[in-house]
Formats: C-alpha cells, structure tokens, sequence
C-alpha cells in the first residue's frame, strides 16, 4: 500500500498566468523518487474533490521536492491557493517512471506544455548520472515558462513554439527531426500532450530509435484499483489494457497502441 504524507508547502512561485510551482518537504522516510514517477494530491482537506490530483514530480533535493502545476479546473486551483507553511496530503511516489538503468548518452530529452515538467526532473537526473548535458527540446504554445530552472541541468536546449514568439517556429518534432538526420540517437525520452507522444513515436520509429512516453489519462484511485486509468498497450500479438497509474505511467513507444 502507498503511503501518504501531510507535507509543509516550503515555497511557491508563479510562473505564468496558468502555471505555479510549489516546493514541497521531503520526509526522510519517503521511498527515493524517479523521474516521471507521480504524487496523487488532495486538493482540499474538506473531503472535496474526493479523487486526488496526479502530478509529475519536477525536482527533487536532499530535503524537499518541487510540483509544477498548469491550472486546469477546481482541483488545481484548490492548490494554487494553498500558502506557503500549509499543508497538502499526498499519496506517493507513485508509477514506474522513466527506464534508466540502460540509459545512453546520445539520448534526447523531449517535453511539450506542462509535459515539460517530469523532464526537468530527468535532465537533472541524467545530467548527474553522465557528467553531461542532455539535448533538451521543449515545445509551447506561447510563451515558454521554467527556462531558468531548465538552463541549470542543460546547456543544450532548444525551443520551439506554435506562435513563433521565441525559438523555432513551429513543433518540436521539427527540432528532434535535426538530431535524428545527423546523429546517432539511442533513446528519446517524452512527455507531452497525447497528439506530441504520438507525433514524436511515429517520427522515432521512422529512425528506429527507442521511445520513453509518460502516458497521462483521467485517473481515479490513482492507485491500480478502479481501472479509469487504462491505455492500449501491445504484449507480443496481444493488444491488453494497461493502468497507467500503476503499470505506468512511462512505457516504451513500441508498446503503446494510438487510435484503438
Ligand atoms: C501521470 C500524470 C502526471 C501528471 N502530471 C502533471 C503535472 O506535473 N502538472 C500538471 O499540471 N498536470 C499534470 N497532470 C494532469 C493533472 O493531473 C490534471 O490537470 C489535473 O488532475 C486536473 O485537475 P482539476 O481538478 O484542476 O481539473 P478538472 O478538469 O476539474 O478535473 C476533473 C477530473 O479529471 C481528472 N483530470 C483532468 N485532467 C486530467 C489529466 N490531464 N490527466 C489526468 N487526470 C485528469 C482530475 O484528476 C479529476 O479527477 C498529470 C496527469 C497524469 C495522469
Ligand atoms: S486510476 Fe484507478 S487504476 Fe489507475
């Protein structure tokens, strides 16, 4: 059973008209936490909304951790009014997160929207694990958020984004296009919106190179009890309904079924 925690919000910031950050403290009991793995959240102690919210780990330190959060409805906005010195329960961490005991150096990290977040976590992660910087390649709509942050475990990021406002415009799969023609790539890491993980899947399959996709569906438990969470996903000649929040949510894309 996964355990939850009453954890002190030690800081907050806002990012953007819809994206806030808060640091959270970091019991010493709390088992050690993987890029990509998850914490369910109880956005209010009242008791509503009754399912927790599930949100990406973007930064762990020795004592704390950070969750960047998008506003999306009453859940997230329950949390975005929580002060600093208050408490929010959590369940976690939850999930398998992302496969990195093989892990390559001539990998890429990929992040679009708020998918950006887990992959902040892993360019940090990865950054110690090699002694190196990854290629970081983020895609917004609009204006880019969390560059700051980014900028200390990458030097190699590049931008894209819908409207032009800065960087490439455009995708980011025109971007991890580049490094496929020229490179030698072994594994593509990503988090984004469903339409971002397939575009880079087909894109990577094209190279035969191997995807990581953090997978995000509506979830209910949050914990491999209910099945809201399910995804296609392919076992040999088989096609079976995985959860995400427990068999997830990080697969590899040549497991993962678009379209059923
Ligand atoms: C594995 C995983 C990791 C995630 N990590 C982050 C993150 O780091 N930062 C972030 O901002 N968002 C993340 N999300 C999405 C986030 O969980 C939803 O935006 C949030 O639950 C919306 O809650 P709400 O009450 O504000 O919105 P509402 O739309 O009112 O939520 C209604 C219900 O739908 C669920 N829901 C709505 N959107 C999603 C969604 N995209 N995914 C799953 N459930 C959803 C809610 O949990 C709730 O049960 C993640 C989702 C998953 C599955
Ligand atoms: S949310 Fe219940 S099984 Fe995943």
């Amino acid at each position: 059973m996964k355990k939850t925690y009453d954890l002190k919000i030690m800081d907050r910031e806002v990012l953007s008209q819809e994206v806030f950050k808060i640091l959270l403290e970091k019991p010493a009991d709390m088992p050690e936490i993987i890029p990509g793995q998850f914490f369910g959240l109880k956005a209010d102690d009242n008791g509503y909304p009754l399912l927790r919210r599930p949100i990406s780990v973007s930064r762990v330190d020795a004592n704390s951790f950070e969750l960047t959060i998008k506003l999306v409805g009453q859940g997230t906005e329950l949390i975005y009014n929580k002060k600093i010195g208050e408490t929010i329960n959590v369940l976690g961490p939850v999930g398998n997160g992302f496969y990195l005991e093989e892990a390559k150096k001539n990998s890429i990290i990929v992040g679009g929207g708020i998918g950006i977040s887990p992959v902040k976590e892993l360019a940090r992660v990865l950054k110690n694990k090699f002694n190196d910087d990854f290629p970081v390649l983020l895609g917004f709509r609009d204006e880019p958020f969390d560059l700051e942050d980014f900028s200390l475990y990458s030097s190699k990021i590049e931008i894209a984004t819908e409207s032009g406002i800065t960087g490439t415009k455009g995708y980011v799969t025109t971007l991890l296009e580049e490094h496929l023609k020229e490179n030698e790539i072994d594994t593509v890491y990503v988090c984004g919106p469903h339409v971002m993980l397939k575009a880079v899947k087909l894109l990577c399959d094209r190279y035969n190179v191997t995807t990581q996709l953090l997978m995000e569906e509506r979830m209910a438990c949050g914990i491999g009890a209910c099945l809201v969470c399910t995804c296609a996903i392919k076992e040999g000649t088989e096609i079976k309904n995985k959860r995400v929040c427990k068999d997830g949510p990080v697969f590899y894309g040549s497991e993962v079924v678009f379209d059923v």
